[in-house]
């Protein structure tokens, strides 16, 4: 028995890194389908307010048919827990449309270059807002992810301010869904997956007046007919894709974040906006300098050093 535990721990742990190895990978998969699906669409359909719409709209009825047919076991919630998620679902619904707003504007690499700056905005939000203090080398990682997001923001060659600070903040609102989500599902009553069906709903209904008042049904109906035009009927196949793989990419998030570390989960996010980077510049043939190139790969490599440093 002495010389079998060992073996049996090694199994255990083998077993946990396959899973969570097969999870990141799928996450990863799902979100480069849902960037080049999404560009595609707001390429030839400028309205991000309605794509952001739709794809929480999809979700949300993915998961309200599921719930009904009984293939996913439906959340057991009461008022507290859609109190709790109301602030969470306000992030998660401005971080959305800023990231789309902001993919509207610029190339989706640039979008996500600047969202691998992401663990700056959680250090200086917990540092200045929270109080929070941190060890020094977690403050000089802050230095190549910042600067690296500069150079590459200052080079881009379409740049757009829009662009840029939709992604701005998309960051920050991201930062705070992540700290008030990780309250949330704290005493895990309700599963991952649940959890985030519940947020796309919420956030459903909180982004549904917005949309109208922003772009409203004239504009939309008006986008349609042009994109339908350009691009033919099968346009219709894209915006479905963009809406169900962002669905999906998330779910699978959550259900990877109830088996980690918050800290894994921003490792494993940054990992994922290279395969996103780098797949989106191949697919839409995305200009970059070397200079440009090198400012992502400076931040990219700053937010390794970051999780370093809190480990
Ligand atoms: C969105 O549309 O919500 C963004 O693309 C999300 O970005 P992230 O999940 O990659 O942070």
């Amino acid at each position: 028995i002495n010389i079998d535990l060992p073996d049996e721990q090694a199994r255990l742990e083998a077993a946990q890194r396959l899973r969570i190895g097969i999870y990141f990978a799928t996450w990863w998969a799902l979100n480069v389908v849902f960037n080049i699906y999404n560009k595609k669409v707001l390429n030839a359909f400028p309205y991000p307010w309605l794509t952001s719409t739709l794809s929480l709209a999809t979700g949300s009825l993915m998961m309200l048919i599921s719930w009904a047919t009984r293939i996913a076991d439906a959340p057991n919630t009461d008022l507290e827990f859609w109190k709790t998620l109301f602030p969470v679902a306000v992030a998660h619904t401005i971080g959305h449309v800023a990231a789309t707003v902001s993919m509207s504007k610029v190339a989706v690499s640039f979008t996500h270059i600047i969202k691998s700056g992401e663990p700056a905005f959680s250090v200086l939000v917990s540092r200045f807002l929270l109080g929070e203090t941190f060890p020094v080398p977690v403050y000089l990682s802050l230095l190549p992810i910042i600067g690296g997001c500069a150079l590459a923001a200052v080079t881009e060659l379409n740049f757009n301010m829009t662009g840029f600070m939709g992604a701005m903040i998309s960051n920050l609102a991201f930062v705070f869904r992540n700290i008030f989500s990780k309250k949330g599902m704290k005493g895990k009553s309700v599963s991952g997956m649940n959890y985030y069906a519940c947020l796309s709903i919420l956030s459903l209904l909180i982004l549904t007046p917005f949309a109208i008042a922003v772009e409203g049904p004239k504009m939309w109906a008006a986008g349609w007919e042009n994109a339908i035009s350009q691009i033919g009927p099968h346009f219709i196949w894209w915006v479905a894709a963009q809406s169900v793989f962002y669905h999906l990419y998330n779910q699978v998030s959550y259900m990877s974040l109830d088996q980690i570390s918050p800290l894994t989960f921003s490792i494993g996010n940054t990992m994922k906006r290279i395969s996103v980077i780098v797949s989106s510049i191949l697919i839409f043939h995305t200009p970059v300098q070397p200079i440009n190139a090198l400012g992502a790969a400076i931040a990219i490599l700053g937010t390794f050093l970051y999780s370093q440093a809190k480990l």
